[in-house]
């Protein structure tokens, strides 16, 4: 959480670092702050709320000159939003300004010891401890006293830090937050994320945890903690730059479910080699999936979700055994790991404080780790043992639907992998489940230009209170990801069952006229689904059903039907998710809320 932008160059800085913001919004947005080098002192200016607020407040950066600064974005922990708490955080005279993304575990600590040496704090954060810090053993070299820093507090950081006395410098530091160095053609950068920089630059450094980045106006210089310099490779950013704008769409999240056909392909095409599946980046040989003991499904949020999925899938095609935890959980709950076993970690970001937490947790016992991540270069990505990218570009909207998709596909393409060498499943089988992979991208597309029948629906429900999702199998598990949606940005109350679990007690919550969104696209399932409809409709409920198209018996249960092209079962999710979306996408903007920035949401909780 939180956004990082820093810029020194030939250009005014206010203005870039104000664009750069508006790309890290998602990471958070109750308030904002830039400080800029004016040629004699450090300027400057901070508001609570959205940026467009700082935006206005400096006639979008006008107001303030000078060619140095850095930026934050805030998503608070640390004290509420507030202009005193927004960032930057300066010592005393303003001789020294900093930006942090993390948290800084010892700060209540290092700020008694502070204040006991007389430094005065005016924010209840986190990160003012690092602005008085410096400032305490800066003695006329800004590295040397970074270090001295590093070494005194504990957490989490992405750190950008000027000093008055250096106004020709930018510093950079991090510690399991992320952080990017962009070299441009007439300044340099640095970002919490790509999108950020990527209009003046493709060219970025990925900073390790504990490395220093020191920029000026030409040049971008490395350092290790024991100040000695380090040479680092940059690498070329292929992502198209109008990924990360809305390209005429309302919504970011609008814009990334119609882009869900490409993702599919894109995350499919690269790994079918005439007619198979080739997993190159899984570097595994046949001996070792034959020997796979068990699968650990480890994530958060949706991509969690994702794996719950997946456990269906790889229990049924591959018959392997699969355990899916909560990232939060796995960390702390001495999860037993054995020598064959696979650990999957998935992630959007990369940068999830928890999931990274568990893959480290998950090497630390030697077990073989794989993240199934969207970011390139992400700490994910780098710290697990083999990535397999998920091709979806750039996703900004808060609630995940692009990302989400791509998820699955990989997910599949693992498990009908595993399958064949396993021998569990036929050629003729394996054939049949590419093809339907193959027609997903196409069926998502009729799905989506289906969207006017189902904003109708959604217009009937922006006052609905309480809302249900049931599913049985891999319909329990989409049922999760829908009310996800529905809550996250329309806050609307709900919650997703096991259909077979609503009697043990949350049918008692059933009124008249509680919508309850049924998902039966389980063959074998269905008719106990329907049973499960019909309980829930003699109580009141309104029932909306997502079925497989032929399944017409269920409109004599159901009150309103969604059809959706023929799949294997294993794969309907990646169908039935975008009605679902659609759903929640329109009941918020019916709400009037704020559908990409959810309120009390970022993008990325790169804190645990
Ligand atoms: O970046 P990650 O995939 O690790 O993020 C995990 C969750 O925070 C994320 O999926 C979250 O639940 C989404 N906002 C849901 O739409």
């Amino acid at each position: 959480m939180c956004g990082i932008v820093g810029y020194i160059g030939a250009s005014q800085a206010a203005p870039i670092l104000l664009d750069g913001l508006g790309k890290l919004e998602y990471r958070g947005y109750d308030s904002a702050g830039i400080a800029v080098f004016d040629g004699e002192e450090i300027q400057l200016k901070k508001a609570t709320g959205r940026l467009k607020v700082l935006s206005e407040l400096t006639h979008d950066g006008a107001t303030m000159p000078g060619t140095a600064g850095i930026g934050h974005t805030r998503w608070a922990t640390h004290g509420s939003p507030s202009d005193t708490n927004a960032h930057p955080h300066c010592s005393k005279g303003n001789g020294i300004a900093v930006v942090h993304n993390g948290i800084i575990e010892n700060y209540l600590k290092v700020k008694k010891k502070l204040t006991n040496k007389g430094y005065e704090f005016l924010s209840e954060t986190d990160t003012e401890v690092i602005a008085h810090l410096l400032d305490y053993y800066y003695k006329g070299d800004p590295l040397e006293a970074i270090i001295k820093v590093l070494h005194r507090v504990e957490g989490s950081y992405a750190l950008g830090i000027m000093f008055k006395d250096h106004p020709d410098q930018i510093y950079a530091v991090r510690k399991d937050s992320p952080l990017i160095v962009g070299k441009g053609e007439e300044g340099n950068l640095i970002a919490s994320d790509v999108p950020a920089v990527l209009k003046y630059t493709r060219d970025v450094y990925f900073i390790q945890n504990e490395e220093i980045a020191l920029l000026t106006r030409e040049h971008i210089t490395f350092f290790n903690m024991d100040c000695e310099e380090i040479a680092k490779e940059s690498v070329t950013i292929e992502w198209d730059i109008n990924a990360a704008e809305k390209g005429g769409y309302e919504h970011f999240m609008l814009k990334e479910m119609y882009e869900q056909p490409a993702t599919v392909r894109d995350t499919l095409n690269p790994r079918l080699k005439k007619g198979k599946i080739v997993i190159e980046e899984l570097g595994m040989t046949p001996e070792e999936i034959q020997n796979i003991r068990k699968i650990h499904i480890v994530a958060c949020g949706s991509a969690y979700h994702t794996g719950v999925t997946a456990k269906y899938v790889f229990e049924g095609m591959a018959r392997i055994p699969v355990e899916v935890d909560l990232a939060s959980e796995f960390r702390y709950r001495n999860p037993i790991l054995e020598e064959w076993d696979l650990v999957l970690i998935i992630s959007q970001s990369g940068e999830t404080a928890d999931s990274l937490a568990a893959l480290r947790e998950a090497k630390s016992r030697g077990v073989k780790t794989l993240g199934i991540v969207n970011v390139v270069g992400s700490s994910i990505a780098r710290e697990a043992d083999k990535v397999m990218y998920t091709w979806a570009g750039p996703e900004i909207a808060v609630a995940t639907t692009k990302a989400y998709s791509a998820q699955l596909i990989a997910q599949y393409l693992l498990a009908i992998h595993f399958a064949q060498v396993r021998g569990t499943i036929t050629e003729k089988e394996a054939g049949s489940l590419l093809n339907d992979l193959k027609r997903l991208p196409d069926q998502i597309e009729l799905l989506l230009a289906n969207k006017g029948k189902i904003q109708k629906f959604a217009n009937r429900y922006i006052a609905a209170r309480d809302v249900f999702f049931i599913g049985r199998g891999v319909d329990y598990a989409i049922s999760l990801e829908g009310s996800l949606k529905l809550k996250e940005i329309s806050y609307i109350h709900s919650e997703a069952y096991a259909a077979g679990e609503l009697k043990h007690g949350t049918i008692s919550l059933i009124e008249e006229g509680t919508l309850v969104a049924a998902v039966a696209t389980q063959e074998d399932l269905y008719k106990k689904t329907i049973s499960n409809i019909l309980e829930v409709r003699t109580r009141g409920a309104f029932v909306l059903a997502v079925t497989n198209e032929g399944n017409t018996e269920i409109e004599k249960a159901a009150d309103y039907v969604i059809y959706l092209p023929q799949t294997s079962s294993y794969f309907t999710n990646s169908l039935a998710i975008i009605p679902l979306q659609l759903f929640s996408y329109y009941v918020a903007v019916g709400r009037g809320c704020d559908v990409d920035k959810p309120r009390n949401l970022a993008k990325s909780v790169t804190v645990e």
